[in-house]
């Protein structure tokens, strides 16, 4: 039993300490071809221009012989070992007959709140093999909880102004070094690649803790949701391109509107957003046919006004927002159709989640009225008493195991053989069976699906083991045990 109880915290810790990576992708380096006018890194005879108001900070990896460069009065350059700039002796540099000017691009305007700026990944390693997860426009700028990371070996110039708000994080990393406190951080920040990297009135204050809530954390971007959607529309003349569906949704967070679902869930005390996050993962993205919907899930805010004029703010909830890649008059079919089945689901085993309501909307291009419906978590009595019946049912048998000396081998893993015996055991069991499902033995295990699963920290091998065990997560058994 106290193995038990202890892998019951060790999963509800987990829940917690789901984390959110947000790396920064433009970079200032001297050997992206992109930061040069031409659209090409320096060669031997070009001449290399640096405004000489340009105030930046350049990362340079390698050797350079040159004609001649210009460079800007305040700036650096930050040379890797074996970097670093020679003249030219005029011998011939193949492909680099005709010497021409090359500028370096404006760094300046590189916002900070930019949307289209930021990777979002649930591990380091999900970072760097690509492997992002879509969310709502407020969300792909860091969040509150999340860690932001600027790549080692790369400069960067990033503007923070944003009046009347102060940047919270959980942690930053720049060039390779991570800072988790406000005091080391704002020592940094007084240094003279600091005030090359960052400019603008703005300011880090760093939480240092994840989401302490595991109903979830709202982001914390709504203040800035005007500036994040002028920065996200900026070269579309402020203008959404035209969603194709009939009467589209407007997510909240979100900047334009969408065709497809979305699903808002009102949540009990129980609820715990990654276990349920993994729940859907698991029981739908992860399966083939599902494979061109993505899906954002998070904890927001609406703020509504009374009698159009006073603002009232709401109570927060789960947003589910669902889109897929079709086209035509089939857009949004698919994320809808996945929606219904979310809703079947939550109809027979939402309040073992915490689920107390939940409502969905959909926008395809094949229907000429959004569809609504909602849901009081239906079979709210059934699944209670299906969920007692199986918990007496379990204790039952994990008495039984250990009168025959079984449950002294008890471990996370040998529970998952413990459970199927339960099946095995009971002939008389088909309610049971039939009226629950354990949400994390409905699949299996996928490694498309692990991808977008949180992570509670970066190591490989920790992740493996950790999301090995998630499967034998089981929401019902955990809050009784927990409570007895
Ligand atoms: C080059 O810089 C651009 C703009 O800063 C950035 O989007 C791109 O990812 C960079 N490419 C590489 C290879 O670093």
């Amino acid at each position: 039993m106290k193995t038990l109880l202890f892998f019951c915290i060790f999963l509800y810790l987990l829940g917690v300490l789901c984390a959110v990576y947000k790396q920064w992708i433009p970079n200032t380096n001297f050997e992206n071809a992109s930061n040069w006018d031409q659209g090409r890194v320096p060669c031997a005879n070009d001449v290399i221009l640096f405004r000489s108001s340009e105030v930046v900070s350049v990362f340079v990896q390698s050797s350079y012989s040159l004609t001649d460069m210009y460079i800007p009065l305040n700036g650096e350059f930050i040379m890797a070992s074996g970097a670093g700039f020679a003249a030219s002796d005029g011998s011939y540099d193949p492909g680099c007959e005709t010497a021409s000017q090359v500028t370096f691009s404006s760094a300046e305007n590189s916002q900070w709140h930019d949307p289209t700026l930021w990777h979002a990944a649930t591990s380091l390693e999900n970072l760097d093999e690509g492997k992002y997860i879509f969310s709502i426009d407020e969300e792909r700028v860091p969040c509150q909880y999340d860690d932001v990371i600027f790549q080692p070996k790369t400069s960067f110039r990033v503007n923070i102004e944003l009046p009347e708000q102060t940047i919270r994080l959980r942690s930053i990393s720049i060039m390779g070094q991570k800072f988790t406190s406000d005091n080391s951080l704002a020592e940094y920040m007084q240094s003279h690649s600091a005030k090359l990297q960052f400019h603008g009135q703005g300011a880090f204050q760093l939480s240092t803790t994840r989401c302490p809530d595991k109903s979830g954390c709202e982001c914390g971007n709504a203040a800035g949701h005007d500036r994040i959607c002028a920065a996200l529309l900026q070269n579309s003349g402020n203008h959404c391109p035209g969603a194709m569906c009939k009467d589209p949704l407007k997510p909240v967070g979100h900047c334009c509107e969408i065709c497809g679902a979305t699903i808002s869930l009102d949540y009990s005390a129980g609820f715990d957003i990654e276990l349920y996050r993994n729940r859907i993962l698991h029981t739908f993205l992860s399966l083939p046919k599902n494979a061109g919907i993505q899906m954002a899930m998070s904890k927001v805010h609406e703020l509504q006004t009374f009698l159009g004029i006073m603002p009232r703010s709401s109570a927060s909830f789960i947003q589910i927002v669902l889109i897929d890649n079709r086209t035509g008059s089939q857009i949004g079919t698919h994320a809808e159709q996945l929606a219904k089945e979310i809703m079947e689901d939550i109809a027979v085993h939402g309040v073992s989640f915490g689920i107390v309501t939940s409502n969905l909307q959909a926008a395809t291009g094949s229907k000429w009225s959004a569809q609504e419906a909602s849901g009081q978590a239906g079979g709210t009595i059934a699944g209670t008493v299906v969920g007692l019946l199986l918990v007496l049912l379990l204790l039952g048998i994990v008495l039984l195991l250990y009168r025959k000396g079984t449950l002294r081998s008890l471990s996370p893993v040998h529970f998952a053989s413990l459970w199927n015996r339960k099946r095995d055991l009971d002939p008389s069991g088909e309610t049971v069976d039939k009226g629950f499902d354990n949400p994390m033995f409905d699949t299996p295990s996928d490694p498309v699906a692990l991808a977008g699963m949180c992570s509670a920290e970066e190591t490989p091998n920790e992740v493996a083991s950790k999301n090995s065990e998630l499967y034998y997560i089981n929401p019902l058994y955990d809050e009784t045990e927990l409570s007895a």
